[in-house]
């Protein structure tokens, strides 16, 4: 089933609103090309700031916004929540003289899509009488805590350290430390965090949700989050399953390091561990150093991203033992800045992926196959990994970060009886999942809901 337009025929279009980094603006791009397969016209409005490059996709129209922050601004962790909110001023402006303009032309805009965090866009559409649609990029089970804490922020912090192990109360299997707020702050979390918590996950006036999941995997969650929100909640995913095209490129903001796969060559099968910790998270100078002496200890072949900026105190790779590329050697060990994730992910080489449990990270490896070692930092990071290691039990969660956990952890999955178990489960997982997309599966039947549900709607006039 394609989108039509009211006079039947002619392409309606869409406009997208992502939040700008990586693992959010992937599942954006993913989901314009989805909708524009199913015959929309996509319009991604983005900021100036990691401005997607429209050259990888002459489908879609690229709108500028300008955000208050422009492309060179330095996102790091500690000013992303300043950012957030400086974006979410600036872009309504240029996006209601877009709409207008596009309108004045005599093109019908079907609905915005937002990210949850662009919650400017709901007073846009509002304004613009336009129906708007909000895009969760992560885990439906990170969703349907958030929806149960909010509203117990008193009750449940701060807590004592001694109950860090007990569950959460009626957010099984959750326990208090896989709560999903920032293990660094202090556990009395602060009000700004409380109040970014209360707006992002305020759904106002849109009138559906489209996840990045599937029914199957996350039927319990969704369906609460269909009971609290009341309003229509669609599980497409994985995107990246349904998008047009499979490998990292049409979406990645950063440049891929071009040695991963002929290296990856030249590695026996399921011999190597992938580490990769995302685009966003920042890890301890210490954690980094025990992680480079467990996987020196652990013998075993590594392909490691270290993203620039992605260790506390360092640029790139200076923290790393003195000796480190001479101790490991070309063949065993290869560090780089930025990898093609899916394509490693799916290469026979690649055994074991080192994940912080980023939504997209997790899916992909589910969808290649392969077992994981959780080492979640942040946010929803924390409650992938409660499920990966306790309800999928395809991925082993690194409580501590020490050297000989790390090596302990790496042997385990890679030539212990455990990994073996996982990778069975994997495998099964991802033939399940990938059957969601599939003609007749639940992901499938949920996309050609969306379309239809898309098609029935018209400006609130
Ligand atoms: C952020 C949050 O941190 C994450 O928890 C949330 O679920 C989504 O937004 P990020 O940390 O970047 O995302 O993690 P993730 O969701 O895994 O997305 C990273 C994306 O970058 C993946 O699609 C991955 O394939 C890609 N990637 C990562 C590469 O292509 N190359 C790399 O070297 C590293």
């Amino acid at each position: 089933m394609e989108i039509q337009g009211v006079a039947g025929g002619r392409r309606r279009r869409i406009i997208l609103v992502p939040f700008p980094v990586q693992g959010h603006i992937t599942p954006m791009l993913q989901l314009g090309s989805i909708l524009h397969a199913r015959g929309c016209s996509i319009t991604i409005a983005h900021t100036e700031y990691n401005a997607p490059n429209p050259s990888t996709h002459p489908e879609f129209m690229f709108l500028g916004l300008s955000d208050g922050l422009g492309a060179g601004y330095d996102m790091s962790f500690d000013k992303i929540l300043g950012a957030i909110y400086i974006m979410n001023e600036r872009c309504g402006a240029p996006l209601v003289e877009y709409v207008e303009k596009q309108t004045a032309c005599g093109e019908e805009i079907a609905c915005i899509v937002h990210d949850n965090i662009m919650f400017f866009v709901d007073a846009v559409a509002t304004h613009l009488k336009i129906p708007g649609i909000v895009l969760a990029t992560f885990s439906a089970a990170y969703f349907q805590a958030l929806v149960s804490i909010i509203p117990r922020f008193d009750a449940i912090f701060p807590f004592q350290d001694s109950m860090l192990e007990e569950p959460l109360p009626d957010l099984h299997p959750l326990r208090y430390k896989d709560g999903p707020f920032h293990p660094t702050l202090d556990n009395d979390i602060a009000e700004p965090i409380r109040n970014f918590y209360r707006t992002t996950n305020d759904i106002r006036s849109a009138v559906a949700c489209i996840c990045n999941s599937t029914d199957y995997l996350e039927h319990s969650s969704l369906s609460k989050l269909q009971t609290h929100y009341k309003v229509p909640f669609f599980p497409i995913g994985p995107f990246h399953k349904l998008a047009s095209s499979s490998s990292n490129s049409p979406t990645n903001l950063q440049e891929e390091d071009p040695t991963c796969l002929p290296w990856l060559d030249t590695q026996a099968p399921l011999s190597v561990l992938y580490v990769s910790f995302g685009s966003v998270a920042v890890v301890e100078k210490r954690a980094a150093v025990e992680t480079a002496w467990g996987l020196i200890n652990s013998g075993r072949p590594f392909l490691w991203v270290v993203r620039p900026g992605s260790v506390h105190g360092v640029r790139w790779t200076e923290f790393l033992p003195e000796g480190f590329q001479e101790v490991v050697g070309p063949d065993r060990g290869r560090v780089v800045k930025w990898a093609p994730q899916r394509d490693v992910l799916v290469h026979p080489a690649v055994g074991t992926f080192m994940t912080h449990c980023g939504w997209n990270s997790t899916l992909e490896s589910i969808c290649a196959g392969v077992p994981m070692i959780c080492r979640p930092v942040f946010s929803d990071q924390l409650v992938t990994a409660r499920y990966l290691s306790d309800v999928w039990k395809v991925g082993l969660e690194m409580e501590v970060i020490d050297r000989d956990v790390v090596e302990r952890s790496v042997r385990m999955m890679m030539i212990g009886e455990e990994g073996k178990d996982m990778r069975k489960r994997v495998v099964d997982l991802k033939q399940k999942v990938e059957s969601c997309v599939e003609k007749d599966g639940c992901s499938y039947e949920a996309l050609n809901e969306l379309v239809e549900f898309i098609s029935s709607l018209h400006h609130k006039d």
